[in-house]
């Protein structure tokens, strides 16, 4: 047998005998049997992180023989699984937008969609960097209902590749302090917490000032709808999940401070459930008679980010 190389790992401990591609199997029929529909890659992400090496070497390397630690781990791991907690918190890691973000249970798990408010957030930012005509005081720009801290590090993260990081400050704001610890730590691992500022807040502090753009991500799950959610999410914080009888009750009473928080060329970005686009826009009309309300579509061409702004 062709001995596995360095990154392969065994995971420490001594031999049990079994190579990963046994594990595999074996963990591959545990979780389809626990009714995951992704089996086996949960299973070559738990058995990659039980050894201490990534998902690729872990399949390019089914004969590699895995150590006692790292055996009895993984099998640890898949029981959790298996009970139908999400693979990012036993992982203790999630990857949003090119960058791995730490998560745990006090925080949500960033779902792919938001990537598309993040590109959004970017886009806006450049654009007015762009048409400034002299330099002036840094762009000022909130995260409203930060998490872990994804949207705000991943913004930073992007503007730090485009040179326009030190244009900009960021406020990230989260009603829960575990969450906001989360997001300080991510802030801190990306190297961006000296560009963002954390704030304890329902919304947004009422001192916090005038904002050019503002990001959110919040809660937008009708309450009834709550219960018919996937095994997993019942693992998430459901305050971060929860938007009230219409799904829109957090978001509409961010709508209702922006006249007081967005500067008159500001904009607001707000992340909304697939099926909320025409809410959202009545919703706006109806609080912000004067303002603007268009939907952006995600990558699946659903409604996902709406646009208020005033005119
Ligand atoms: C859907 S999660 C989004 C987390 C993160 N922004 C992301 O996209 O992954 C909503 C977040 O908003 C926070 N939140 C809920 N209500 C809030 C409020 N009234 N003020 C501030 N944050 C709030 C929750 O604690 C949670 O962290």
């Amino acid at each position: 047998m062709t001995a596995p190389p360095d990154d392969a790992g065994s995971g420490g401990g001594s031999a049990t005998g079994l190579t990963t591609g046994e594990l595999l199997r074996e963990g591959g029929d545990r979780l389809r049997d626990s009714g995951s529909e992704t089996a086996r890659l949960d299973a070559e992400l738990l058995l990659g992180h039980a050894v201490g090496v990534g998902r690729t070497a872990i399949v390019a390397h089914p004969e590699a023989p895995v150590g006692v630690d790292a055996a009895r781990a993984y099998r640890a791991a898949l029981a959790r699984r298996a009970a139908g907690e999400p693979v990012a918190y036993i992982r203790g890691l999630k990857e949003f937008n090119g960058l791995a973000f730490f998560v745990d249970r006090r925080v949500l798990i960033p779902r792919p969609e938001t990537e598309r408010l993040v590109e959004l957030g970017l886009a806006e930012v450049m654009r007015r960097l762009g048409s400034r005509t002299v330099v002036g005081d840094p762009m000022r720009i909130a995260d409203v209902g930060t998490g872990s801290g994804a949207i705000a590090v991943a913004l930073a993260a992007g503007l730090r590749h485009r040179n326009a990081l030190d244009a900009v400050t960021i406020l990230a704001t989260d009603r829960s302090p575990d969450a906001l610890d989360v997001a300080k730590d991510n802030a801190v691992s990306h190297a961006v917490a000296d560009r963002i500022a954390f704030a304890v807040a329902d919304l947004v502090p009422d001192d916090a000032g005038v904002f050019d753009v503002i990001l959110a991500n919040l809660p937008y799950v009708r309450s009834d709808a709550m219960a018919g959610l996937p095994r997993a999410t019942s693992f998430e914080p459901a305050p971060a999940l929860d938007g009230g009888a219409d799904g829109l009750a957090v978001i509409g009473r961010l709508v209702d401070r922006l006249p007081t928080l967005l500067g008159t060329d500001g904009v607001a970005l707000l992340e909304i459930g697939a099926d909320q686009g025409e809410a959202i826009v009545m919703l706006v009309a109806s609080r912000l008679p004067v303002w603007s309300c268009s939907v952006e579509p995600d990558l699946a061409g659903l409604p996902r980010v709406a646009r208020v702004a005033p005119t």
